[in-house]
């Protein structure tokens, strides 16, 4: 069974239910990537794959949305989310900093979203360090920016368990509604056009220091995002297999596409 992310949208002390299976080494990759590129996607094929734990900030503030009244902080962050800002640095580093516990999951993890700053990238390798850990791979998708605003035009999303469909790439069985629990799909609301806008100047402004950072560190994985997710998907795990140790590789045998 695909391990679930109690721990991540708790405060990081709830365990999960199954616990991930153990790996010989767990792998601990970022996914990143312009708005709508496809990272929530391809992270839910990857992970199911090498049976590790998708993990978004993006998915832990709409979540913290959800919930009960909140903090100053997290309001702000929220408003900034909404507007399509990135959420301050001292938030988010604090926010997973507190989930540490799924950064150490003896299954690993793929984070999505974060980090997103050279200061988020900073933090997230001392958080690492303090445990003996490191990053595997960072996987940076690349896609032509008109194409990005027709994926994110049509999508739709699950509001009880988050999953992502598309109008006509990815549609539900029925309109509407969520083929894995039922629940209704749902327009994000920072998928208007200006918060679109606003996220991709955001990332144009912030990525290319971060790859810089990711790329001096032997660590960067450039990938192209054009195609269908099964394309998307067959290409980037072909571009991780030969990146990563051989050790690495064997853990997931069904990664090449048939
Ligand atoms: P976040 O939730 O991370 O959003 P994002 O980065 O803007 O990315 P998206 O979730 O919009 O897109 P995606 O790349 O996952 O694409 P998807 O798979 O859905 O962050 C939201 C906000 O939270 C930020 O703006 C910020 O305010 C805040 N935040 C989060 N993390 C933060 C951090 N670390 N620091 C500060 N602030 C932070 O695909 C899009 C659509 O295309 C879907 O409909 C899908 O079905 C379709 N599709 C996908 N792949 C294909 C394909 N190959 N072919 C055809 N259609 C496809």
């Amino acid at each position: 069974m695909h391990p679930n992310r109690d721990g991540w949208f708790s405060d990081g002390n709830v365990p999960c239910d199954p616990v991930p299976p153990l790996s010989k080494r767990p792998l601990r990759m970022v996914l990143m990537g312009p708005p709508g590129v496809g990272k929530g996607t391809q992270a839910t094929r990857i992970c199911k794959s090498f049976r590790t734990c998708h993990l978004a900030t993006g998915d832990l503030f709409r979540n913290a949305q959800c919930e009960g009244p909140a903090t100053p902080a997290m309001k702000a962050a929220l408003a900034a989310m909404q507007q399509g800002r990135l959420v301050p640095d001292d938030v988010v580093i604090e926010m997973v900093r507190e989930r540490s516990g799924c950064l150490k999951c003896q299954g690993g993890c793929l984070l999505d979203g974060f980090p997103r700053t050279v200061r988020q990238a900073e933090a997230l390798d001392q958080m690492l360090d303090e445990f003996g850990a490191h990053l595997d791979a960072v996987i940076a998708f690349e896609m032509a920016i008109e194409a990005i605003v027709a994926r994110l035009g049509g999508r739709r999303t699950c509001r009880s368990c988050r999953a992502v469909f598309h109008e006509t790439s990815n549609p539900p069985a029925t309109p509407g509604i969520c083929d894995q629990c039922g629940g209704n799909l749902v327009r994000r609301e920072d998928d208007t056009p200006e918060a679109i806008r606003t996220r991709m100047e955001v990332y144009d402004h912030e990525s290319r220091p971060l790859m810089e950072y990711y790329d001096a560190g032997g660590r960067l994985l450039r990938v192209t995002a054009d195609g269908s997710p099964q394309e998307v998907f067959n290409r980037t795990i072909g571009c991780l297999s030969s990146f990563l140790v051989p050790s690495d590789a064997q853990r997931a045998p069904n990664h090449v596409a048939r």
